[in-house]
């Protein structure tokens, strides 16, 4: 449960719908359900294995997980490092979008951007709120720091209250809500009919149609691929440490096979049926296909933030139905920061002897520092520069480094037992050659061809003006101090001899 709450999340109902709208609709599920049969399930299966194992070695972190799995090899503990890195730059602009969700949950009860919707300034109204401009709705960033400092208080009281007292807890009680919440706002948008008097064809059937109609010629282009198999590493959180440091709190009998189907089954129920019937296809009702279409070009935050009020403004209900939809948003959302969090204070409390205490508090000081810095510079495109790097490129990246340090040092058959330990399924023999295999393959295949296409001139800059360069520099930066400074706790744990030299016995 608590891995599905960490892969359902803003990416099943924000990110998904217009992924899949962009991409050819329909016919993006071809490469979407190829990518999470060869990569995601695959992946999951091997995160959760190493992630048990890891654990039943006093590990519960990439570095020592990795330390092991190769023997004690020198280099391993630092690769591992790409874990925790990962997941807290996630965290660093996540549990700010968070906050805009619960903020918006509040607006919609109390009618405040009721105003915008009727001068058709929402745009306005939420980059006023983030602070990426003042204007006559918000005078710089307060509201939204102060509603910050609730989500942030909430999300280390929940991992203070510790595995089962806290994230098992919220996971049980959110993920509930989430399906209530996912439900009801689906079957609210497909009874809509055509509410738009003045167009009849605006209607639920049209919209179904504009979101999954298959537009086949669209498969020949390499960016779809990219997308889809983008698309399935975000959702499941998958080759970013989150599953690894949950499944480290297993027992070594501990089920991971079924667990990670049934993680999985639930992210894309709830990411597919209801992902796919709530936002895009509200749009299109309420404002055509070719309104919709223009709609998701705009991304994601317009999409939730922006269009999303106006179509609650449209549909009644004094706001509720607006709740609903950022209540839902905002449990899929801490359930996630949750996880996000969890790999630094586990590998702090493992690797550094802190106390949970002393390993939250060591956390969020870093989140506070680094946060505030996005929070104070967002309009120079610091979070989107942050999100590239550890929502698009690093994950595939670590997958690959995963699946690799699994087949090469584990081995696939001792990997295979270590995975069917305790399991309640059999997986598919088919799967071995395809972890042996196919994952990496794709994986490396797509890696080259994203390089190529995509990377590199975002990577090197190309075209972009010099003011904007300079911040994407400065968050380079931020970004690598906080390498530095794992890559230190690292070497400190190493002289405190929490990776010591492994016999032969023990590889
Ligand atoms: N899977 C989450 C979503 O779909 O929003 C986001 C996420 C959580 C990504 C945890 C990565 C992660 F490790």
């Amino acid at each position: 449960m608590a891995v599905a709450g960490s892969a359902v999340g803003l990416g099943n109902f924000l990110r998904f719908p217009v992924q899949a709208a962009q991409n050819g609709g329909g016919a993006f599920m071809v490469p979407y359900i190829l990518a999470m049969l060869l990569l995601g399930i695959p992946l999951a299966w091997v995160e959760w294995t190493m992630g048990r194992y890891g654990g039943q070695h006093q590990h519960g972190g990439g570095p020592g997980v990795f330390h092991r799995l190769t023997g004690g090899k020198p280099w391993a503990k630092y690769l591992g490092i790409i874990t925790i890195f990962i997941p807290l730059c996630i965290t660093f602009y996540y549990i700010y979008i968070e906050t805009w969700t619960l903020s918006f949950a509040f607006f919609s009860l109390t009618g405040q951007y009721q105003d915008a919707v009727a001068a058709h300034e929402m745009d306005k109204f939420l980059a006023g709120f983030m602070g990426a401009e003042s204007n006559k709705y918000f005078d710089g960033p307060w509201t939204a720091i102060s509603i910050f400092s609730i989500v942030f208080a909430l999300n280390y009281w929940v991992l203070y209250k510790g595995i089962s007292g806290g994230i098992e807890k919220l996971s049980k009680i959110g993920m509930p809500i989430l399906f209530v919440c996912g439900i009801i706002l689906a079957v609210r948008v497909l009874t809509l009919g055509s509410p738009v008097a003045e167009h009849p064809d605006w209607n639920v059937n049209n919209a179904l149609g504009f979101m999954w109609n298959p537009d086949w010629s669209r498969l020949d282009e390499a960016k779809v691929w990219i997308a889809a198999a983008g698309q399935i590493f975000f959702t499941l959180s998958v080759g970013m440490g989150c599953i690894m440091t949950y499944a480290s709190y297993l027992k070594s009998r501990d089920d991971v096979a079924l667990s990670g189907l049934t993680a999985t089954s639930a992210n894309e129920f709830a990411e597919v049926v209801l992902g796919g019937s709530i936002a895009v296809v509200a749009a299109a009702v309420f404002f055509g296909v070719a309104g919709a279409q223009e709609i998701a070009k705009q991304g994601s935050f317009n999409l939730g933030f922006v269009t999303m009020p106006y179509i609650f403004a449209q549909m009644g209900g004094e706001g509720l139905i607006g709740f609903i939809w950022f209540i839902l948003l905002f449990v899929a959302g801490v359930t996630s920061s949750v996880s996000l969090i969890e790999p630094l204070v586990t590998f702090l409390k493992d690797e550094l002897n802190m106390t949970r205490g002393k390993a939250i508090f060591a956390t969020g000081l870093v989140n506070l520092f680094i946060t505030g810095f996005i929070i104070a510079t967002i309009k120079h495109g610091t979070l989107d520069e942050m999100d590239f790097w550890a929502g698009s490129v690093l994950p595939v990246v670590s997958g690959l480094i995963m699946v690799l340090i699994f087949n090469i040092y584990l081995g696939i058959d001792k990997g295979w037992d270590e995975m069917h330990h305790g399991a309640l399924i059999q997986i598919p023999k088919f799967y071995k050659f395809i972890i042996r295999f196919i994952t990496p393959a794709y994986l490396i295949l797509l890696l080259t061809f994203w390089a190529i296409q995509e990377w590199w001139p975002i990577a090197t800059m190309q075209g972009v003006e010099a003011d904007k360069a300079s911040w994407i520099s400065i968050t380079r930066l931020v970004m690598a101090g906080f390498l530095v400074l794992l890559v230190y706790w690292v070497w400190k744990a190493d002289k405190q001899g929490k990776f010591p030299k492994l016999h032969k016995e023990a590889k």
